[in-house]
């Protein structure tokens, strides 16, 4: 049988946590760990390795770019990370230019993968990596929005005091600041949440600010993105159909084009199959429009 192998670019937080979490669910037969500090990611690889009597048999190593060949998956996650004090955006420059040559490294090995971006901006570097690569906009995606859903979707269950994996809510747009709920869609076994306006404004802002909360109190946020990567990992290799918020390219969706958002899509083995056609009352297409005008003019600002 053929080995499913993942390929990580970038062993900093995110990415050594991405890894381990993929190892611990069992998820592929061979993980590639690859970092501009070829020794982060040896140490991180022989960490790894000690755990194997424990696990269930995958090989972890430490490699290179040539390693790309034979990746189903290559999971970006290498760049500049948020301080306290930046936002996202705050990183663009700087990721633009790490994504330069890394990009240029993956493509010259593999042409038939799926990259799956989680830098930061990772609306804009998935645009970036999707225009550089000249592949099909389906095996581009980045993470968007699924872990802001989540976040929304914890929020929203602690609130109603149930179990978070039985709300359906989505955040679409950008990962970032400019983000919105989806509430017109938002329930819990087809019934409309039992949520004042004051309480979704609190849940929202909570789940919008999440991440700098987070790196105001600990430096940085890798445990949830990791489940995050690894969700759409699974859904990737297990043709699973799942439906998730993942960044794609936008072609005429509520008059959006020419720009990635996180969307709730249909994710399998080709990747993005297909976008799902959700409904948004005129507010939320305004909002929709604000996310995508301001990410186009930071893609613009680029040139
Ligand atoms: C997060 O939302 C920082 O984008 C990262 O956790």
């Amino acid at each position: 049988m053929k080995k499913t192998r993942i390929v990580i670019i970038g062993t900093g937080a995110v990415g050594s946590t991405t890894a381990y979490t993929l190892l611990l669910r069992n998820r592929v037969d061979e993980l590639v760990l690859i970092d501009a500090n070829h020794n982060k990611a040896v140490g991180d690889a022989l960490d790894m390795n000690h755990g194997m009597p424990f696990l269930e048999g995958a090989k972890v190593w430490a490699g290179t770019y040539e390693d790309c060949r034979k990746a189903d998956i290559i999971v970006i996650t290498a760049g500049a990370a948020q301080r306290e004090g930046e936002s996202r955006t705050d990183l663009l420059k700087r990721n633009v230019a790490i994504f330069e040559s890394i990009i240029t490294e993956v493509l010259h090995h593999n042409t038939h993968g799926i990259i799956l971006v989680a830098s930061n901006p990772v609306d804009i570097m998935s645009y970036f990596t999707w225009k550089k690569s000249g592949w099909p906009a389906n095996r581009i995606i980045g993470s968007g929005t699924l872990l802001d859903s989540a976040r929304f979707r914890y929020l929203i269950g602690e609130q109603l005091k149930i179990d978070s994996r039985s709300v359906h809510a989505h955040i679409i747009g950008e990962h970032g600041d400019s983000e919105l709920p989806v509430w017109s869609l938002a329930n819990v076994a087809g019934t409309e949440l039992q949520i004042s306006g004051e309480e979704k404004e609190e849940i929202f802002v909570n789940t919008r600010d999440a991440a700098y909360q987070i790196i105001n109190a600990k430096g940085a946020t890798y445990y949830a993105i990791a489940l995050a990567l690894d969700r759409i990992c699974t859904a990737i290799l297990g043709d699973e159909g799942a439906v998730l918020n993942v960044s794609t390219l936008l072609n005429q969706y509520h008059g959006v084009s020419d720009v990635y958002l996180g969307v709730p899509c249909i994710v399998d083995r080709q990747g993005v199959r297909e976008i799902m056609p959700i409904r948004l009352t005129a507010d939320e297409q305004k909002l929709l429009a604000q996310s995508a005008d301001k990410l186009k003019g930071l893609i613009a600002s680029l040139r």
